[in-house]
Parts: C-alpha cells; structure tokens; sequence
C-alpha cells in the first residue's frame, strides 16, 4: 500500500452548448468583473468568443477582454495581463482557449493577487505563492490538461527558459467541455494533442512504484482509450464522440488520477521544454520526438514495465519474447502509433534539423537547469544521460 493525497476541485461541465453556462458559473463563484483571456485567432473567428461574451452579460457581468496568447505563452503578455486585470479591478479571469491560453490566464491570477510581485519570482521558486484569484475555463482542444490541472507553464522569451509553477492554487474552479468547440482544430493540433495526453500518463506510469494497483489500471485504459478515439478523430474529422473522449481523458491525464502513490517522472517532458524554449517548437511534437530515444535508453531500468506496456497498451502478445525484446517491441508500437499521427520521432522531423554537438550540450545543460538539478524518477538523469538521450533523437 502507497499513500496518497488526490485533490481535483475542478467542476466538469462536459457537454453541447456548454459555454453558455460561462455567465452563471462565474457568477456562482463570486465573480462580477472578468478578464477574459484567448488565443491569436480561433476563438474570435468562430463566434465563441462572442456567445461567451454575451453569456457574461446576461448574468450582469462586467467584461474586458486579453487576446493574442501564443503557443508557448510568453511571460511579456502574461505582464500584460496581470498590468490589465488589475486597471481593470477584475475579480475573475477566464481562459478561452488551449494550454496557452489557460496557464496565461493562472499566470495573471497570480499576479493580478500579488500586485507588489513580478511574476516570474513564482515561476523561479525565488518567492512562495499564497494567494490567486479565481480561474475558470473553456476548453477548445484536447491536449495540455491544464483545465484540471495545477500547472502553469511560460516560456521568458529574453531568457529562453520555459519553466513550469505547480500548485494547487492553479486549479480552475471549473471546466467546460464542449467537443464541438474543437471542430476547427487543424489535425496538427489535434495529433500533438494525443500525444500530450498520453505522455501525461506515461510521464507518470513509467516510475519507480511499480505493483498492480487501480492507478495503472486506470492509466493503461486511458491510453487505450486515447488511441482508439485519437485514431478516429483524425480519420473522421468533426468526430463528436471521438473528440468528447479525447476531451475527457486529456482532462483526466493530468489531473492526477493517472499517478496516484507514484513518484512521476516526466523527464520526457523536460527534455520536450527545452525544445519549446530553444526552436519555439510545439509542446506535443517535442514530446514524440524524444519519447523513443529516452525509452530506449531507460529500457534495462525495467524491461517488465515496458513490456506490461505493450501487452496491456497495445495488445501486443510478447508471452513468447525476451522481457528486452518485448519492451523493444512495445517502444516499436508506441513510436509507429506517432508515426500514423504524422508525428515527429526525431528531431529533424520536428522541424529543427540535425543538430550540432554544441547545440546539444547547451540543450542537455540547460535542462538540468544550469547543472542545479537532475530529471525523471523512473529512471534518475543526470546531464550527461540527458546528452546520449538528445544525441540518440538526433537524427
Ligand atoms: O491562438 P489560437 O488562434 O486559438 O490557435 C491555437 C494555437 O495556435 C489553436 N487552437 C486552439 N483551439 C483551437 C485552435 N485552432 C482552431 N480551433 C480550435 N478550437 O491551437 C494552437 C495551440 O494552442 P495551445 O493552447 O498552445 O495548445 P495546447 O493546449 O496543446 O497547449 C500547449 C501549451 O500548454 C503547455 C505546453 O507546454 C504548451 O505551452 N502545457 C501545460 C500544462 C499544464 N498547464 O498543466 C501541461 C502540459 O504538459 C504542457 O506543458
Ligand atoms: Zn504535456
């Protein structure tokens, strides 16, 4: 038996037409004044933007609103935010949108509540984080989880450092999912958004507590589950079900359920930052791109746990393999399953090219955070293990 603790607050409002349900929410929760914070381009264009505008007003809620949150967040905008919710006296900060969007609007909660702060304190642990203001969501595309989840990731675009702040003052107050939402999303975003789902329960079933328990029962059906409707959402675009499904686990990957009693390790994760901070590259892509050649390496860590992978993830039936090549194997149908994605699992398929040594070194030192930290629990990384990973993905 492992200890655990399991906090989860989020309301799920899963759903058609849910976010017209965005006025009365916010309300319930004591909101009057909200900043509502979106992406470059989508939600304005498909009138999202507007119906949940007008939801806002008909429960007699003032409203301001932040666009032109990127893809890897910038902190600058982030600033911005925090500069305007606070003229703007708001009370409540609602996302529309992705990841970006999301942890955009936790970073300006956090901010707008420690006005006499500068937010990227938080986000270097150089100053503890006490209070936030209220954050709600609207989720337009399945991936980062960060609807459920008590993460905020930014990237410093001076500095080139994409660094995560995690706690529990980060959980949204509610979540609305509607599948519809993501009809526009182009099969770019959808298939890094699989991958991301399934790297935050790989992230975490991979680790050092490995028995039979409920919580891998619970990850193995879940990435079956990713598969099978990732699989359908891009054969079948404008699949309802099939992005319903994947809504729901992307919500259910990372809220924690996935971990409980582990230790995670999410050195796949890391290794994918530094990629974002560096080439600006997109979250899921860099997580494809590595995930084979850290795999390979942690291989002889616990080949059983790979191959329990393959079995029970793949239906691969590897009675009759060696545990090493039945863990191979279960790597081989992982990496083909990105492939049918069009998925990167290299690095010059995501888009930066072969790399020099150089470069990799920066990258490898600048993951363990200038030589102050090591990743991963499944199997513990030091630098030079970060290089031969990065090296091996370099081609
Ligand atoms: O800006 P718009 O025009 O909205 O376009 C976005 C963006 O270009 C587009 N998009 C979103 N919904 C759409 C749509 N386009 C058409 N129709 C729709 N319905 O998709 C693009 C990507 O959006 P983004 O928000 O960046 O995607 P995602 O949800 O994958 O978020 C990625 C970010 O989240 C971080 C990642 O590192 C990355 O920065 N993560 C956050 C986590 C967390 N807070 O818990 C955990 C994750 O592991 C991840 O690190
Ligand atoms: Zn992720």
């Amino acid at each position: 038996m492992r200890s655990f603790e399991f906090y989860s607050p989020t309301k799920i409002i899963f759903g058609l037409d849910t976010e017209l349900e965005a006025g009365q929410q916010i309300r319930f929760w004591g909101g009057s004044r909200v900043l509502v914070v979106c992406g470059g381009h989508s939600a304005a264009a498909s009138g999202l933007l507007d119906r949940v505008l007008n939801s806002l007003a008909k429960e007699g809620l003032n409203s301001e609103v932040l666009g032109g949150v990127r893809p890897n967040p910038r902190l600058s905008l982030a600033r911005e935010g925090v500069r305007q919710a606070l003229d703007f006296d708001a009370d409540f900060i609602l996302a529309v949108g992705g990841g970006s969007v999301i942890d955009t609007a936790k970073a300006i909660a956090d901010g707008a509540a420690n006005p006499q702060s500068d937010i990227w304190d938080f986000w270097m642990k150089r100053q503890e984080l006490s209070s936030a203001l209220p954050v709600g969501v609207i989720l337009t595309i399945p991936a980062a989880g960060s609807e459920c989840s008590d993460s905020s990731v930014l990237t410093n675009e001076d500095t080139k450092e994409k660094r995560g702040l995690s706690t529990d003052l980060h959980r949204p107050r509610f979540a609305i999912l509607n599948p519809a939402l993501t009809a526009t999303l182009p099969p770019f975003q959808v298939a890094c958004g699989v991958v991301d789902i399934m790297m935050h329960t790989m992230d975490r079933y991979f680790n050092p507590y490995t028995d039979n328990n409920l919580t891998d029962e619970l990850a193995e059906g879940l990435l079956r589950a990713t598969v099978q409707n990732g699989r359908l959402a891009l054969e079948r675009p404008g699949d309802l079900h099939a992005m319903g499904e994947l809504m729901w686990a992307g919500s259910l990957s990372h809220n924690g359920l996935t971990g409980l009693g582990g230790k995670k390790d999410f050195a796949p994760h890391q290794l994918g930052h530094e990629l974002s901070a560096m080439f600006d590259a997109t979250h899921g892509a860099t997580l494809s791109a590595v995930w084979g050649s850290w795999a390979r390496y942690c291989l002889d860590t616990d080949p059983g746990r790979f191959a329990r992978f393959g079995a029970r993830v793949w239906g691969l039936d590897n009675r009759e393999l060696k545990l090493e090549d039945a863990a191979l194997a279960a790597i081989q149908a992982t990496e083909e399953f990105f492939r049918t994605l069009k998925m990167p699992t290299c690095l010059s398929e995501l888009g930066c090219g072969v790399l020099e040594e150089g470069t990799l070194r920066e990258l490898a030192h600048r993951c363990t955070f200038y030589g102050t930290r090591t990743i991963g629990s499944f199997r513990v990384l030091e630098e030079r293990d970060i290089l031969s990973i990065y090296s091996m993905a370099n081609h």
